[in-house]
């Protein structure tokens, strides 16, 4: 499979189908007035640099985004589970070897315990390698009177709080890139070779066990995986051939201009994809029906996402499919409901009972983490563990209740020992999350939050399972 940009490409070759009026669709979005763009000063520094983004290699192939359109598919049916985890907002600094190996193996690990608890093999997905762009409620941040650009992620501006670093430049576009590809080199190198070893997880798993404080809750379901891998073993199961798995990358497509300069046309079939990820998805503050981020998400052919907050009604969902997948295509579209815990079970039932039946082909997802921000007394953006875990155990509920299917989990987590989120077995408080608080953005769980979290939804999975 391959890509070539160059429209001419398919007059010379004839047959295949990229229509001219595929490739200026491509376009339309300039004219929706894009909501959350950088604003740049210098548009000849600007279009240098989309013309390098326009000629780079693709990120990720068309094959590989079809594949996880048909992995999708099968969460949608109940047949496989979800979980993509990973960073709010990755950075430049942070896309180091350590860091990215911790947090794939967070997921591996999370993802054993999913397979196990729901029986079904579990599509994993990292906000991992492209997830640079942040939206923001506010264009600009004062700080002792004075005013400067917001941060809106690596991609954009520097977090320093300074004119410098706070300018939108271009050239960050580029370097987005290339930290992306770096990134996900070493995904591919991590999820192709040993690291991936279910023998190896399942150890990393008992070890978190032995050091947590809920070790009771969680035992029985590590002590039922072992049992589990000495039967295959005995069974004679070729452990070497489960060495490697898939892991795709996923990101919020909220820069246009970077979005359609990674654009290709994947010479197969002569639909457009955007290479700069296998799954997008576009925010709830972009979701506008008649807005940009629709137009464009609407041409290219990845599996995508969209967020669903507590305001969604029947109808907007209904329009959202209609615009986003008209032919109604198993694993294309996914929603990501983010409700918040206090009012998961007061608004999705409703939703799912109006509509879920009408929409087999789309996967319902749950991201518990973004309707659950709060400000703590000391100032730190945080989140309540017992909250995200609510707000889970809402989404099971709803989806039993409605009789549709629970397809999967969107988290932000890290693999590393920070402080971010309150509660969990460690018992952080508030005084606790001055001790490694470091995210730029939203709070995260961490490594062993994100495993005590993966063995609840692991009980809650096991009971939708069984049901
Ligand atoms: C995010 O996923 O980081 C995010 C900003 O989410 P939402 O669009 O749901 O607020
Ligand atoms: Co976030």
């Amino acid at each position: 499979m391959g890509f070539n940009a160059d429209p001419r490409f398919f007059e010379a070759m004839g047959s295949v189908q990229a229509t001219p009026q595929t490739l200026e669709g491509l376009e339309n979005w300039r004219d929706l007035a894009p909501l959350q763009q950088p604003t740049y000063t210098d548009p000849a520094e600007l279009e240098t640099v989309l013309e390098e983004l326009s000629s780079v290699p693709p990120l990720i192939f068309a094959g590989e985004a079809d594949l996880l359109t048909s992995r999708i598919a099968e969460a949608a049916a109940g047949r496989a589970f979800i979980l993509a985890g990973g960073d709010c907002a990755e950075t430049f600094v942070d896309a180091q070897a350590d860091k990215i190996r911790r947090r794939i193996q967070t997921v591996l690990q999370m993802a054993a315990v999913l397979t196990y608890a729901g029986s079904v093999p579990v599509v994993k997905m990292g906000r991992m390698a492209g997830q640079f762009a942040k939206p923001r409620s506010s264009d600009v941040e004062t700080r002792d009177g004075v005013t400067l650009p917001s941060y809106r992620g690596d991609i954009v501006n520097g977090h320093e709080f300074t004119p410098e670093a706070r300018r939108h430049d271009p050239h960050r576009l580029l370097q987005a890139y290339h930290v992306s590809s770096s990134t996900l080199n070493l995904i591919r190198a991590f999820t192709q070779g040993g690291f991936a070893d279910l023998r190896r997880v399942h150890d990393w798993n008992t070890g978190f066990l032995g050091s947590n404080p809920n070790y009771h809750r969680y035992e029985q379901i590590a002590r039922e995986i072992d049992r589990a891998l000495k039967f295959m073993a005995a069974c004679g199961a070729d452990f070497d051939a489960l060495n490697s798995v898939e892991f795709f990358a996923a990101h919020e497509a909220l820069l246009l201009e970077y979005e359609r300069a990674l654009t290709r046309i994947d010479s197969r079939t002569g639909n457009p994809y955007a290479v700069s990820g296998h799954f997008l998805w576009i925010g709830e503050r972009t979701r506008d029906l008649d807005g940009a981020h629709v137009d464009f998400l609407s041409r290219v052919h990845n599996p995508i996402g969209v967020k669903l907050g507590p305001t969604i009604t029947k109808d907007e969902v209904l329009r959202l499919v209609d615009r986003l997948d008209p032919e109604r295509t198993p694993g294309r579209l996914s929603f990501i409901t983010r409700m918040g815990a206090g009012k998961i079970r007061e608004k999705l039932p409703a939703l799912l009972a109006e509509v879920g039946h009408e929409l087999p082909q789309v996967t319902w997802v749950c991201d518990p983490m973004h309707g659950n921000t709060i400000t703590a007394g000391n100032g730190f953006k945080t989140r309540r563990f017992e909250d995200v875990v609510e707000e889970v155990a809402g989404f099971f509920d709803a989806h039993a209740e409605a009789g549709t299917v629970p397809g999967g989990l969107h988290i932000e987590l890290t693999g590393d020992d920070v402080t971010e989120v309150l509660g969990g077995g460690a018992e952080i408080d508030e005084e606790g999350l001055r001790r490694r608080y470091e995210t730029l953005v939203d709070p995260r769980l961490n490594h062993d939050q994100s495993l005590e979290m993966a063995f609840q939804v692991a009980e809650l999975l096991t009971k939708a399972s069984r049901a």
